[in-house]
């Protein structure tokens, strides 16, 4: 059954090392400049489930192509969830993960939700460390760089009827990264959709299922189409309230030094950058507040100079300054599209930790 979980002894995590490992030379020259989610190490982990088994026969090994049945009902009905975290080189030629048990938390979370067999947190953790240790010389070294490790989990078997599967695929595979958002300019646009909603109140919004990443895909084309980088979706019920950007979540700081983001109401992710920034923040001793922000007031703060900073945050964008604003009725700038001080101040705290510059009170890197 769903939920309950029999994991079998076999679940341990074998190695099985490729025979056809990247030659050095080759993988020095794609970590020089790795762009975001292009280049993948040698390896990957794999764990499977199916109801008789329960977890089983996890083991990392040579990154390769899955064989499915064209019946598998992840292809037809996304029954598929995802994470993403990033191992980090330290000063000293160690290797860090940043909170890998919030990532393992949020994982076994989108399962119940998506109707699949939550992988337990250990499996889970464990099937990231032994794919860093394989792998961990795919970190470049360069100063934005990382090991992206991207976990997932999808409904595997093959037949067409709708109900959840009852056979599962995880796993998790890493890309060496840079900078998520690539140019010399020092803050991102953003285009605001009116016509797209990402998630509505009982739907899956909070869960990190690639549905709600297929369904945003539209209104993110329509953002490059108008010139933005990133798209900024408005709740399902009054469209106005800031919800969530297109693959990350939104800070706003104002003139008083004061903080706000949108709370975590059920269409939201919780995303582990957010919630990392929000105890930065109070540690500053910056007032934060989790409330609703709607749209007619981001633009009248921005113009009267009360918002003086704005910034996306996640993962793959770390801390990224939002610069301009723009929808079918106009645009705004925030600060005069510079960066702002203390969207820096929350970056720094933040990379310090995550790649050994400074100590980790919070016990946040393993
Ligand atoms: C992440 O920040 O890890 C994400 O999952 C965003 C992704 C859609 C690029």
């Amino acid at each position: 059954m769903i939920g309950e979980l029999y994991v079998e002894d076999k679940s341990r995590l074998a190695f099985e090392p490729t025979t056809k490992p990247v030659p050095a030379d080759e993988r020095a020259k794609l970590l020089a400049d790795p762009g975001f989610g292009r280049v993948f190490t040698d390896h990957m982990a794999i764990i499977e489930y199916d109801e008789s088994k329960g977890w089983h026969d996890a083991r990392v090994t040579a990154r390769h192509p899955f064989k499915m049945d064209p019946a598998s009902p992840v292809l037809h009905y996304a029954q598929e969830i995802f994470e993403g975290m990033k191992a980090y080189r330290r000063p000293g030629g160690g290797v860090a993960l940043f909170r890998p048990d919030a990532n393992a938390r949020r994982f076994a979370k989108s399962a119940i939700r998506l109707a699949m067999p939550p992988l337990p947190e250990e499996m889970f953790l464990e099937s990231v460390r032994g794919l860093v240790r394989a792998d961990r010389e795919w970190i470049p070294e360069t100063e934005d760089g990382s090991l992206y490790l991207r976990p997932f989990m999808i409904a595997n078997g093959s037949f067409l009827g709708m109900r959840p599967s009852t056979e599962f695929i995880y796993a998790v595979i890493a890309s060496s990264v840079g900078a998520y958002f690539k140019g010399n300019a020092p803050s991102v646009s953003l285009w605001v959709t009116r016509e797209y909603v990402r998630a509505a109140p009982g739907g899956t919004g909070e869960a990190k299922c690639g549905g709600n990443y297929a369904g945003s895909l539209i209104a993110q084309a329509e953002a490059i189409r108008n010139g933005c980088d990133q798209v900024v979706f408005l709740d399902a019920i009054e469209r106005r309230w800031v919800e969530e950007l297109g693959g990350m979540n939104v800070f706003f700081v104002f003139d008083d030094g004061s903080i706000r983001t949108p709370p975590l109401d059920g269409t939201i992710l919780h995303g582990v950058t957010r919630d990392s920034l929000l105890t930065l923040a109070r540690d500053m001793g910056a007032p934060v507040r989790e409330e609703p922000y709607s749209i007619e007031q981001w633009k009248a703060d921005a113009e009267s100079g009360r918002l003086t900073e704005a910034f996306a945050c996640g993962t793959a964008a770390v801390v990224t300054p939002i610069g301009r604003v723009k929808g079918v009725d106009g645009e705004f700038t925030i600060g005069g599209q510079s960066v702002g001080p203390l969207t820096m101040r929350l970056r720094s705290a933040l990379v310090d930790i995550q790649r050994g510059h400074a100590p980790d009170p919070y016990g946040w890197t393993e």
